[in-house]
């Protein structure tokens, strides 16, 4: 007999153990959510996809390949981070809860937790991503690891469930890996001021942010000779053709990256080698690709650590410690709402 799921409980309960998941997201919504982008992206130009349907399950292990490639710095530089300063971050910042944004398997926080359960702070931990099945699959290696900790996940998007997140004595947000890099500027400033909104005074933001340095060692990092970019970057055409009935010929697309150096990003694109006439069945759409034409799939921006800063502060985010690694090759960010 299968037991029962636990019952959700009320978001002031914090008893250990894992709760079902919280969620924002009605059923239906992602492929609504898909249709009206990829409406909108094909009968727009220049053709763009916002860089989350890149994550169906075999884009997440694509992705996982990426983060173990040699040239793919930023996971590794991330970790070694944590790992030096995670006591500084936590005796810096008393909290009870972290909510960890775009939370994933929560694989490098796992470091930060540690951290905060052996200095006997914490008692609730919040993974809040948009894939339930993410959340389902790192929940029970984390009811596993955190016997004494609440976990109380949440399926949510953070550009429009930040002011649902649950209450506590005092919060740590959490938003690492650089998917920071994933916004445009006026994004980015949108997402800053929503992150600043829902902290009360004094609760603190860790962000986790791939810092500028030699272009040519950033554009390595997402050129790999492997192909796993590549594959991780065409494969959104898959999900379309599944998710939406489309036809479109992923062998007549190739992978284009770019830095773009005024902005300060890498730019990932998919472009079609011969011109290209497709169907989405779900949209009743017709699209063409004249050759050559290119579908934008992910920008990755690169920050100056002064700016970030900046930034932070203009929203009200007071950076209380910089953390970078050697060579500036990546930064986390402490800091506390005003
Ligand atoms: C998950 C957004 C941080 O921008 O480096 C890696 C995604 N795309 N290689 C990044 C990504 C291609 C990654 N982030």
């Amino acid at each position: 007999m299968h037991p029962s799921p636990p019952p959700l409980r009320a978001s002031t309960d914090q008893a250990p153990g894992i709760t079902g998941i919280t969620t924002h997201l009605d059923p239906g919504w992602s492929d609504r959510a898909l249709r009206e982008e990829v409406q909108q992206a094909f009968t727009s130009l220049p053709k763009e996809l916002s860089p989350r349907w890149l994550y169906d399950q075999r884009g997440s292990e694509l992705f996982d390949q990426i983060t173990e490639l040699d040239v793919y710095y930023p996971t590794e530089a991330e970790r070694l981070l944590l790992d030096q300063h995670a006591e500084a971050i936590v005796s810096m910042a008393g909290v009870d809860t972290v909510i960890e944004l775009g939370s994933g398997t929560s694989d490098k926080t796992r470091i930060l937790l540690d951290t905060f359960v052996s200095d006997g702070q914490l008692k609730r931990f919040v993974p809040f991503d948009v894939s339930e099945s993410m959340l389902t699959s790192a929940l029970v290696l984390l009811g596993d690891r955190y016997p004494g900790v609440s976990i109380t996940p949440v399926a949510g998007d953070f550009n429009l469930h930040l002011d649902q997140l649950p209450e506590a004595k005092s919060r740590m947000l959490v938003f690492l890996g650089g998917t920071i890099g994933n916004f445009y500027p006026e994004e980015r400033e949108t997402f800053l001021r929503s992150v600043a909104a829902v902290l009360q005074p004094g609760e603190w933001f860790l962000l986790g942010a791939d810092l500028v340095k030699d272009p040519a060692r950033i554009l390595a990092a997402y050129d790999d000779v492997e192909g796993s970019t590549a594959e991780f970057i065409l494969n959104v055409l898959h999900v379309l053709n599944r998710e939406l009935d489309a036809d479109l010929p992923v062998e007549n697309f190739e992978y284009v990256v770019t830095w773009e150096a005024d902005d300060e990003r890498i730019d990932m694109r998919v472009r079609a080698k011969t011109e290209i006439h497709a169907f989405i069945g779900a949209l009743d759409l017709a699209v063409v690709f004249d050759e050559g034409e290119e579908l934008r799939v992910e920008i990755s921006t690169k920050f100056r650590p002064p700016a970030l800063a900046a930034e932070l502060e203009a929203v009200g985010l007071r950076v209380r410690h910089q953390f970078l690694a050697d060579g500036d090759e990546f930064g986390l960010f402490l800091a506390q709402r005003a």
